[in-house]
Formats: C-alpha cells, sequence, structure tokens
C-alpha cells in the first residue's frame, strides 16, 4: 500500500482540463497570433481579446503542456505548435481539433447514457438518418468535418506515402476521400501517379478546392458516388481510410466486397485507420476511437488487424498484412 500513489488516476480523471485548454485555445486563435513572432503575456492577452483574470494561466498552461514556448514574459509557439496550428500554412491540422471542441466535447458528456443505451448522442440522436446524413444537411459542419478528417489523417497519410510500394502502381482512388488529404500527400510524394477521390456529390466542391491549392487538379480528379448504392471505381489501388470504422459488421463487408469486385487481379486495397492491437490492450487511440463511434454512429466500432484480414480474406483477397504507420495508425493491405 505505502508505495501506491492515485497520481495516475487523477491525471487521467482530469485530463479534459488540459484537453479544454488546447481546444479553447485553438478556438481563440492563440497559434495563429504567434505565427508572426513572440509576443509578452499582456499583447497577447489583448490581441486575443481575453479577460485578464485567468490569461497568465492560461498561457502558462500551455506551456506546461508543451504547446508554448515561453522566454521571461514572452510567449512563443513550439516547432509543433506553429506548423500545425497556425490557420494560415497549408499544413494546418486544427480542423480536428475545432470539431472536437464544436461538436464532440460536447457529445462525450454523454458517454454513459451511450454505453447504458447503445444509442449515437450526436446530431442524429433525436432525428433519423447516419451521422453523414446529420453534418451534411449543414454546410459550416460540412467543412468543419471535412478539415478535420485531413487533421485526423496527415500523419497516416504521409506515412503511407513513404511505406507502401506506389512505384509497382500507377492509378489510385480514396474511396471516401473527404476533403483529399490522403490523395494529396500521396500525389506530392509520387509524380507517376495519377488518381483520385471518390465521395458523396456534396464533398466535390471542398475536394476539388483543397486539391486545386496544391496544384494537384490534373492528377487528382473528384468522383461523385455513394458508396452504399454505386459501385466503387476501378483502379490499380483503392484506399479506405477512416471508412470501416463507421459501419456494422454487415457493412464492413459489403464495402469490402465492392473494393474486391472493381479491383482487378494484382490490385490492392489499404485499410487505414487507428488499427486496435490484436490483443486489444496497447492501442488505447484505437479503442476510444470506437468508443468515439459508438457517440457518433449506430453501430460502427474499430477493429484488430486480424479481424480485418480475416474479413479481406472472406471477400476474396488472396493476400493480407498488416503494417504499422504512425503513432496510432496502421493499414490492413489486400491483394487480390
Ligand atoms: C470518417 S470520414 C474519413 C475521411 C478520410 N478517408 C480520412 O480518413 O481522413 C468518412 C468519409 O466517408 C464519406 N462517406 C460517407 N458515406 C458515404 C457514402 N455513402 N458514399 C461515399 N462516401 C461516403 C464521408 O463523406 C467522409 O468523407
Amino acid at each position: 500500500m505505502a508505495d501506491l500513489f492515485p497520481d495516475r488516476i487523477v491525471e487521467l480523471g482530469t485530463g479534459f482540463w488540459g484537453s479544454k485548454v488546447l481546444l479553447s485555445a485553438v478556438e481563440l486563435g492563440v497559434f495563429s497570433t504567434l505565427a508572426g513572432g513572440p509576443l509578452d503575456g499582456e499583447t497577447l492577452r489583448a490581441r486575443l481579446g481575453i479577460h485578464p483574470r485567468s490569461a497568465r494561466d492560461f498561457f502558462d498552461a500551455l506551456v506546461a503542456l508543451g504547446m508554448l514556448g515561453r522566454d521571461r514574459d514572452r510567449y512563443a509557439n513550439t516547432p509543433e505548435t506553429d506548423l500545425f496550428l497556425d490557420r494560415a500554412k497549408p499544413s494546418y491540422m486544427g480542423g480536428l481539433l475545432e470539431m472536437l471542441n464544436f461538436r464532440l466535447y460536447g457529445f462525450w458528456g454523454s458517454l454513459t447514457e451511450a454505453l447504458r443505451t447503445g444509442q449515437p448522442q450526436n446530431e442524429s440522436k433525436f432525428g433519423g438518418g447516419n451521422l453523414f446524413d446529420a453534418l451534411y444537411s449543414d454546410p459550416a459542419r460540412l467543412r468543419l468535418f471535412l478539415q478535420a478528417m485531413t487533421g485526423v489523417s496527415l500523419g497516416a497519410a504521409k506515412a503511407m506515402a513513404q511505406k507502401f510500394p506506389w512505384k509497382q502502381y500507377r492509378t489510385f482512388v480514396d474511396i471516401g476521400a473527404a476533403q483529399g488529404g490522403l490523395p494529396v500527400q500521396v500525389a506530392l510524394a509520387h509524380p507517376h501517379l495519377t488518381g483520385g477521390g471518390f465521395d458523396l456529390p456534396v464533398v466535390g466542391p471542398i475536394f476539388e478546392g483543397y486539391v486545386a491549392s496544391f496544384g494537384l487538379a490534373d492528377r487528382l480528379r473528384f468522383q461523385p458516388g455513394d458508396f452504399f448504392t454505386d459501385p466503387l471505381p476501378g483502379a490499380d489501388v483503392l484506399v479506405m481510410g477512416h471508412i470501416l470504422h463507421d459501419w456494422d459488421l454487415d457493412e464492413k463487408r459489403m464495402l469490402l466486397r465492392k473494393a474486391h469486385t472493381a479491383l482487378d487481379s494484382g490490385g490492392a486495397l489499404i485499410v487505414y485507420e487507428a488499427i486496435i492491437d490484436n490483443e486489444r490492450r496497447r492501442n488505447a487511440f484505437g479503442l476510444l476511437m470506437s468508443l468515439n463511434m459508438l457517440i457518433e454512429t449506430r453501430g460502427g466500432f474499430d477493429y484488430t488487424g486480424t479481424d480485418c484480414a480475416g474479413w479481406m480474406r472472406e471477400v476474396g483477397f488472396r493476400e493480407t498484412s498488416v503494417v504499422h504507420l504512425v503513432g496510432n495508425d496502421s493499414m490492413v493491405v489486400g491483394i487480390k
């Protein structure tokens, strides 16, 4: 007993304090404001328009949490927050944090109810339809969600550009491409590839705008469609990122079957997300993502590499492999 301390319990229990400080910092534009260079506390406070009472605690909490640096009274972005959380940079991935702040922070407050009822707790709680019907009926929420997807997938997209043998293939389509974060990273790294993104028609203009901002409009085309009612487009490689986890097991199998049908012999399907470790005890992010699917969807859940490889083989893929990408993300590759 004497050598047991409750500090890890306290740290996890209060974890949302630190999380909300970061989310509010993005909402207030702390990192975009500091992108122009270090500022003293009073100047930063005045630029952000926040009350004097807790400004110093707020800024110093961000220092202690590793999100800002401080030299005497001058605050500065860290290399990471400057690259990823300055809205003016193309590398901005704060769309994810904006969505966490405006949607999921509140919805996760109903986790206990979700666990008791098995029902989603987001916009679809009191209406019919699925996550995407609810999100996409409002243009601001649509854009927020699609930008958030670029944030959540950027690391995996960069890693996949390096770790998959793209030289063996010429064309690829990202199924459920959202803003196009993955196709852009792959196309930037491999000039011989052409391809695009397949997604619901309403996503088209946002995909096209993002792709054009990287000068890739001639190599990456948007293909509108609904993967429940339309066949999937053909290509040497199909990618599904954070798609299968949105749906129940029958829907997952149906999507995998459609991908298998769309590929020629030798073609590849890459499924990537926060694939849970086979023992279901290490990838906490993957397990929490699966609980996030409880909050967000009617039947979605995350899964292990062995689960996914098994479903791929059931629908006819002859070779499967699981490859770690970065952090909590892995890809499961199926070869037809
Ligand atoms: C969770 S997001 C993943 C986005 C992206 N692949 C990533 O990992 O960052 C799911 C994507 O599936 C798309 N989607 C949902 N239902 C769809 C459908 N019925 N047909 C085609 N795309 C759909 C959404 O518009 C969204 O872009």
